[in-house]
């Protein structure tokens, strides 16, 4: 067993099954033996990310930042921050202005400032709570052990906010059905309604809409390994990635509910291309030639059309009312 599967499976039998929220909390950021503790980035990682295209990626996004900073009367007073910012990859295209990066254990939000919240897959790594709706209530599913495997194990009713969740952002609810609420999420976006006095939050990640949920019987929770996604995510907890989808309706909803109103939502395609439109990707491309210029092209393609079409980037804005 991993050693972060160790210290869940001693938590198991001292006190019963944990909660699927508790489970993706120690396999991904137990400070010694969570999966973030080392490097899963990058060729020789788990996993590449729309930000390791750089520079294409820093100077589409820093391009339309620039636009959003337009929008609000080029105030002078102008801050990027950036949730879940990784290895920093952000922190070269970003260098126009004050840039903040925030990591699990470093950083945090600025009580109050102007300017604008990015994250790119950082709504997708939070933990979140699992259930299923059976016999008329939305059932938690929790993690147990069998024959020191981990396995799923239906439990008693959700606790109050999340059946508050699963009511308010999913369709009626069907018996049989997998859900997961991402309360850390909305949790987040009190803090960056809180923080935030004027401008945008700039959310790039994969997700689903109330009404594309129906497309997720089985729920959304992936785990990755070497760039392979795999059918587990209670397997080897420490050693591989584990996601959620990202639900854009709560964010969008509970957003506007706090002050954070959609301004756009949109596939990562189309943003990138706005961004790009007015000089025709010229500063995106730059003026290299042969085998840099190549990388660039291949990197622009890679994020609008690989990418580009599964990522969603949602864009709300701040002290409007
Ligand atoms: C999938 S990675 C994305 C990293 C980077 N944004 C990128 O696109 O390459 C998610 C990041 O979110 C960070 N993260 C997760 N929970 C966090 C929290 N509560 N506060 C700050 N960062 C967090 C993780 O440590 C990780 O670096």
């Amino acid at each position: 067993m991993t050693p972060a599967g160790e210290l869940l499976a001693a938590e198991i039998r001292r006190d019963g099954p944990v909660s699927f929220r508790r489970f993706m909390e120690v396999a991904l950021y137990h400070p010694e033996h969570g999966y973030y503790t080392h490097d899963p980035f990058g060729a020789a990682g788990d996993f590449f990310t729309a930000e390791q295209l750089q520079p294409v990626f820093g100077i589409l996004i820093a391009a339309h930042i620039r636009q959003l900073r337009r929008e609000m009367g080029e105030p002078v007073d102008f801050t990027v921050v950036e949730l879940g910012a990784g290895r920093r990859e952000m922190a070269d295209a970003f260098s126009e202005w004050p840039y903040l990066p925030i990591e699990i254990a470093s950083g945090a939000l600025p009580p109050h400032f102007t300017g604008v919240v990015f994250s790119n897959e950082f709504f997708d790594a939070l933990p979140v709570e699992a259930a299923i709706y059976r016999g008329g209530a939305f059932r938690e599913q929790r993690v147990a052990l069998a024959a020191d495997r981990f396995v799923w194990h239906t439990a008693d009713p959700v606790r109050p906010e999340a059946e508050e969740y699963f009511r308010c952002y999913f369709p009626p609810p069907e018996e049989g059905r997998w859900y997961e609420a991402n309360l850390e999420a909305l949790a987040w976006l009190d803090r960056i309604a809180r923080s935030l006095d004027s401008g945008f939050a700039l959310t790039i990640d994969y997700g689903y809409t109330r009404r594309e949920w129906m497309r997720f019987a089985a729920g959304t929770l992936m785990s990755y390994r070497r760039h392979t996604a795999l059918d587990s995510v209670l397997e080897e907890p420490g050693s591989r990635d584990i996601t959620a989808h990202v639900n854009f309706t709560a964010l969008q909803e509970c957003g506007a509910k706090r002050g954070l109103a959609t301004a756009r939502f949109e596939t990562l395609a189309a943003l990138l291309l706005a961004a790009g439109e007015p000089d025709q990707f010229a500063a995106a491309l730059g003026a290299g030639a042969g085998a840099e210029e190549l990388r660039r092209r291949m990197q622009l393609k890679t994020l609008l059309f690989g990418m580009g079409e599964t990522f969603r980037a949602l864009v709300q804005r701040a002290g409007r009312e």
